[in-house]
């Protein structure tokens, strides 16, 4: 499969590590360049060494910003237009879950806070991949969902909740951007990062069991997503959420 990527532009937001990593190297490899962010510039240092020993013919730039600071966000996107020209992919990964526990005894700040992170910043991000790129050049946005933004689960509602706005987020954004741009989602099952940690670490054999394809996720499995919905043989498709769970939510219900 040809993805059409090569000499394109591409910027990942929480891409020290995890999903986002693996979704920078993974557009590397097919010879897009890459803008690396994430709040910490230590780390996103390592990862642009990592990407250029792997892909040495691709531009690479790390530029730290917080996904909810509108001044540090327009200042990594217009980094990443004056290094390279212009935009084309822009994945929206950056995500956090400061509160586990029931709905009835979240606080406004945990609350906030995963609003501003997992969804205010992809309507932030994308505003100005629009503006400052892709309402001239055309391009294609990528949002990290979660399959937790379709069902229930105990302790992570609310930050499913936000997880849903992003499902819904893609779909206003993709016709609000065509034709020039494509918008579209992956929703993620049980990836093994450090976000996750806490739901994973000491149950893994247990949870890869119940999955109907024996294991859990890797950020490679949704890298690889990340690069068909970025590249040309996604061009007709727009506003979808693409499923990467190894099947979680297809299961049967309880008889
Ligand atoms: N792992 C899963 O099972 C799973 C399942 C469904 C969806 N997801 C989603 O996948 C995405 C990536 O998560 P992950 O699992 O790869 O987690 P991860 O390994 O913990 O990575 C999270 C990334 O986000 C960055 N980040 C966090 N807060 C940020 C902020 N305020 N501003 C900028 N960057 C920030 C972190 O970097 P710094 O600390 O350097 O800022 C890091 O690079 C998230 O949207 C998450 O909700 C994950």
């Amino acid at each position: 499969m040809r993805t059409g990527l090569e000499g394109k532009t591409a910027l990942v937001t929480g891409a020290s590590r995890g999903i986002g990593k693996a979704t920078a190297l993974a557009l590397a490899a097919e010879g897009a360049n890459v803008v690396v962010s994430s709040r910490k510039q230590d780390a996103l240092d390592a990862v642009a060494a990592e990407i250029r020993a792997a892909c040495p013919d691709v531009g690479v730039l790390a530029r730290a910003a917080h996904v909810g600071d509108a001044d540090q966000a327009a200042a990594c996107v217009d980094a990443a237009v004056a290094e390279f020209g212009r935009l084309d992919v822009l994945v929206n990964n950056a995500g956090t879950s400061p509160y586990f526990g029931p709905l009835a005894d979240i606080d406004a700040a945990a609350a906030a806070k995963t609003v501003q992170v997992n969804q205010y910043a992809v309507v932030e991000w994308t505003q100005l991949a629009w503006h400052r790129s892709m309402r001239e050049h055309g391009g294609a946005v990528i949002n990290i969902a979660s399959v937790g933004g379709m069902v229930t689960e105990h302790g992570i509602g609310y930050y499913n909740a936000t997880k849903a706005a992003v499902i819904h987020l893609t779909r206003q954004f993709a016709v609000e951007l065509a034709p020039r741009v494509r918008v579209n989602a992956i929703a993620p099952g049980l990836v093994k990062t450090a976000l996750a940690r806490a739901l994973w670490e000491e149950n893994e054999e247990a949870i890869a069991e119940a999955l109907p394809l024996g294991r859990l996720g890797e950020p490679e499995d949704i890298a690889h997503a990340a690069v068909f919905l970025a590249g040309s043989a996604a061009s007709w498709l727009t506003g979808q959420t693409l499923v990467v769970d190894g099947g979680s939510i297809v299961r049967p219900a309880i008889a």
